[in-house]
């Protein structure tokens, strides 16, 4: 039998926001106010978040991820021409608990179970994070739960990823990180880790540093990847 592409190991790191939680559910849930305007507005919440999140990096302008994510959900309600107060409440609280893919769960269990240590490192600040988890009940199968926080910077600097390195104990080379988001899967490998793309919508691939040991379409291809039996 050949070995498996991820043998060895020490450890798996997954990146939250888009990989295991699904950042358009917030929206969805709001259709009835939203109609046909959900989706694009969902699409345009999360291009600003994450933009803002690298410009205030290059700028040295540091604010949590909560902050970053109502602002860039203020751009978009502008855009498309909503201003009820309350609909953008209602739509930041449900964006503290989002559905988990349902991939999610399932692996984390199946890698607790090979005894495979597992954390999320993630741009969400801390209490953003512990809202997700416990409301999607995903905390009994993680080891860690990691924040940018801790590195005042957003992903995809290097200390960022260092965080995971210095909580796990288990050098980079032996960490299987995890981002559906190509630019933060390339900013992992370029780091070090040994990179598997979770790529859930078919996106192009990156052109930038950092080569990936593997791409999937989703959580539940994992486990082969790294040797365990089904
Ligand atoms: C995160 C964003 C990048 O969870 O999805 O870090």
């Amino acid at each position: 039998m050949g070995q498996a592409p991820l043998a060895g190991i020490g450890a798996c790191v997954f990146d939250a926001y888009g990989t295991l939680f699904d950042v358009n559910a917030a929206a969805a849930r709001c259709r009835d106010a939203l109609g046909e305007q959900a989706e694009p507005l969902a699409i345009l919440w999360r291009q600003k978040q994450i933009q803002y999140s690298w410009l205030r990096s290059l700028m040295a302008r540091h604010a949590d991820f909560w902050q970053v994510t109502g602002e860039a959900l203020d751009f978009a309600m502008e855009t498309f021409g909503f201003s009820d107060a309350g609909l953008r409440t209602r739509l930041m609280d449900c964006y503290r608990r989002l559905d988990a893919y349902p991939d999610a769960a399932g692996v984390l269990k199946r890698l607790k179970a090979a005894g495979i240590p597992t954390a999320i490192l993630s741009n969400g600040s801390p209490d953003m994070l512990a809202d997700a988890v416990g409301s999607a009940g995903l905390g009994g199968s993680l080891d860690a739960v990691l924040s940018i926080e801790d590195a005042g910077i957003y992903k995809p600097h290097a200390s960022v990823y260092q965080l995971a390195v210095g909580r796990l104990g288990v050098p980079a080379g032996r960490i299987c990180f995890l981002s559906s988001n190509g630019w933060d899967a390339h900013g992992a490998a370029s780091f070090g880790f040994r990179v598997v793309w979770v790529n859930r919508t078919r996106q192009m691939a990156e052109r930038l540093p950092g080569t990936l040991v593997g791409e999937i379409g989703g959580l539940g291809e994992l486990p082969a990847l790294l040797g365990l039996a089904a």
